[in-house]
């Protein structure tokens, strides 16, 4: 093995505010979304979230169908590579259904955007959002999340299914990486 140094990490959104507020976001979702719901989790950052939020969508009465997207516009550290690349596809056809994607992180907007176009432009009759995190000072397209998790400011965090370098994705809270 490798040593490699380990970053320090400052708890941001403790485990037990997390779960709470996929509680109250599934809620919402399940009073306001239509029972027949495809949710497109996009790949690989919200998985952690996307498995909490269906099993609390679950419980709230909703049972939706699932499928998942691989996108990504970050490189192996923490500077975003501006295009947004298609991965892996969902293998579910859209046309006449009503999408919710599930992401982590809107950031500059970029990621959410290309996926939301994709999946209208395959004739989708609506696609609503629901994010995970919000950092809304680094928007750089027009794009806002129907569902927000938690506004958070321009920190890059990890845990929770988001990862540094495609680690620390089991932390089961958010923290954040001090920076030196
Ligand atoms: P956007 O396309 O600029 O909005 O970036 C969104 C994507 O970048 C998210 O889906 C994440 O995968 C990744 N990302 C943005 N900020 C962070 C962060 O602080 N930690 C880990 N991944 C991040
Ligand atoms: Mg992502």
């Amino acid at each position: 093995m490798t040593s490699v140094a380990e970053p320090v990490v400052d708890e941001l959104i403790p485990e037990e505010v997390i779960a709470e507020r996929v509680i109250s976001l599934a809620k919402d979702i399940a009073r306001s979304e239509p029972e027949d719901m495809l949710i497109v989790v996009i790949l690989k950052g919200s998985f952690v979230f996307a498995a909490d939020l269906i099993r609390a969508l679950n419980r709230a009465g909703a049972k939706p169908w699932v499928d998942f997207m691989t996108l990504s516009s970050y490189g192996d550290g923490i500077r975003s590579k501006g295009a947004v690349t298609l991965s892996r596809d969902i293998s579910e056809d859209v046309t006449g259904r009503h999408v919710l994607i599930v992401d982590d992180i809107l950031e500059s907007g970029r990621t959410l955007q290309f996926a939301r176009d994709l999946l209208s432009g395959r004739g989708a009759v609506s696609v609503k959002t629901c994010l995970l995190l919000d950092k809304t000072e680094k928007r750089e397209v027009a794009v806002e999340a129907d569902y927000t998790g938690f506004e958070i400011g321009d920190q890059f965090v990890i845990g929770y299914g988001l990862d540094l370098a495609h680690r620390y994705r089991g932390l089961p809270y958010i923290g954040v990486v001090r920076r030196d």
